[in-house]
Parts: C-alpha cells; sequence; structure tokens
C-alpha cells in the first residue's frame, strides 16, 4: 500500500513506456510477445535498414500503424490527462509512439523518441502528421525522396528542443511518476534522475523490478491502470 497521492504535488512529471499503453493492446518492446522478439530492429528500425532497404522499413512500420491505430488509450492514459486538468502544472515525457496520451487529451507531452504518426523528408526537410494506414504514398511530396517515419531509431540523436523541454520539466518537477518502462534504453532511461538530483520524490510503477528501481523512493508492482488509480484519490 502507499499513501503518496497525486494531489499532494503541484508540479509532476509522467514519464511512461511501452508498459503505459500495454493494457491497449499495444505490444512492450521486450519480454513475452515484444516485438524486437519477433523483429530484427537492425533490419527495421535503424538508418542503416532504411538506406539499405526503405521498403521494407516501411512495411514495418505500416504494419505497426495498422496495429496500433486500432488501439484505444486505456483508463491509465485518462488519468494522467485528468491530472494535467486537475493539477497546477503537469507534463508527460514519454517513450512511446504511439499517441495514445494526446488521444486521451494529454496537451502537454514531450515524445522523446518521436512519433509513429509522423513522417519527413531527410533531403528537403518536408514533414507531415497523420493517422493515415497504411501509409501508402511512400515518396516526399517536394523532392520525390523517400519518406522516413519520424522516429528516434537505434542509433539515432534524440531530438534536441525535446531533451531541452524534458531537462526543464524534470528539474522543476516535485514528483515523478515512472510507468511500464524498462529503463534500459540509453539516454531516455536516466532522466529520471535529473528529477532526483533536484530533490523531486519518484515513484516507479511496473509489475516487474527495473535496473533503476533501487533509485525511486516508492514502487507500485502492478498494472499501470491499477497502480495509477491507487494514487489519483478520485482525480
Ligand atoms: P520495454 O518493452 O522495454 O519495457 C516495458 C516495461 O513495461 C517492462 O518493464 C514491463 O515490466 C512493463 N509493463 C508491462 N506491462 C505493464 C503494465 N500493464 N503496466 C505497467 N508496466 C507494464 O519498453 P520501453 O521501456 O518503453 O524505442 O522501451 C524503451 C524503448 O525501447 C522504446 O521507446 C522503443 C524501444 O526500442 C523506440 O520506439 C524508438
Amino acid at each position: 500500500m502507499t499513501d503518496l497521492r497525486l494531489r499532494d504535488y503541484d508540479n509532476v512529471v509522467f514519464f511512461t513506456g511501452a508498459g503505459m499503453s500495454a493494457e491497449s493492446g499495444v505490444p512492450t518492446y521486450r519480454g513475452a510477445g515484444g516485438v524486437w522478439r519477433e523483429y530484427d530492429y537492425e533490419r527495421c528500425a535503424c538508418e542503416n535498414a532504411f538506406k539499405s532497404d526503405p521498403e521494407y522499413v516501411w512495411e514495418f512500420h505500416n504494419f505497426r500503424r495498422d496495429l496500433v491505430g486500432k488501439c484505444k488509450p486505456n483508463a491509465g492514459h485518462d488519468l494522467v490527462a485528468r491530472a494535467e486538468a486537475a493539477l497546477p502544472s503537469v507534463t508527460v515525457i514519454t517513450q512511446n509512439i504511439d499517441g495514445l496520451h494526446q488521444l486521451a487529451g494529454s496537451q502537454r507531452v514531450l515524445e522523446l523518441h518521436g512519433s509513429l504518426w509522423e513522417v519527413r523528408c531527410d533531403r528537403c526537410g518536408w514533414r507531415d502528421r497523420g493517422r493515415e494506414s497504411p501509409l501508402v504514398e511512400l515518396e516526399c511530396p517536394e523532392c520525390g525522396a523517400f519518406k522516413r517515419p519520424n522516429i528516434v531509431w537505434f542509433g539515432d540523436m534524440l531530438f534536441m528542443d525535446v531533451i531541452q523541454a524534458s531537462q526543464s520539466a524534470l528539474q522543476s518537477c516535485d514528483l515523478l511518476v515512472s510507468i511500464g518502462t524498462s529503463a534500459v534504453v540509453y539516454p531516455a532511461a536516466q532522466l529520471p534522475l535529473i528529477a532526483k538530483q533536484a530533490g523531486a520524490t519518484l515513484v516507479e510503477i511496473n509489475p516487474e523490478e527495473t535496473p533503476l528501481s533501487g533509485a525511486y523512493e516508492h514502487h507500485l508492482r502492478g498494472p499501470a491502470t491499477e497502480m495509477l488509480a491507487r494514487i489519483a484519490d478520485g482525480l
């Protein structure tokens, strides 16, 4: 049990990973049924793969668009959105590319790993956002190069503006709630430590221990929806 209540904090950061969307039916990446158990990321989620076989990389991402596009926000996403409406300051920093926080109504969402629903052209800088699935027209309308999913793939740098906004939210929060991340993908995994150094209370929601569990003062071991309801106190 915990006596921790979201309402007791003014400035909250929710730091979310794939486990946040697991109860919506979006597969996690690691563990049983994980995306990277079934697909080789070196063939479908890195820049070299895109350069050598963009059609296959798009086949994988269109499969993901189809699957994720059918999923709806769960009670946990709803609760995070309600917290933003009820508390003075709430930021969602997510590693997820599924867009479910925004669909639930969260306004201030920082997408550390980009979005499945955004495309860009690295030749001419064209960008677009939309939920078309499958994406049929794969060539940039401006210059004819292959469109690229605006996702931070393995080996890519994080987006500088997103990192800076995340750092600033983490430095000023008084509560950090990490939800459903295995904390093995860097640099994202270490971001909660910025909040810790700044004196925030840290809560980890995850059915399992993670390599960073030791940094958290509170551990809620169970599914995101149930554990969030426990600290929501009627939000
Ligand atoms: P992982 O798949 O690595 O970890 C998912 C975590 O969610 C695990 O620790 C599970 O124990 C936990 N979990 C599972 N079901 C849960 C539930 N119902 N409630 C709460 N937690 C649950 O996913 P991430 O940590 O998000 O990169 O992975 C980080 C990055 O690796 C992803 O952003 C992705 C991937 O490669 C990109 O897409 C670019």
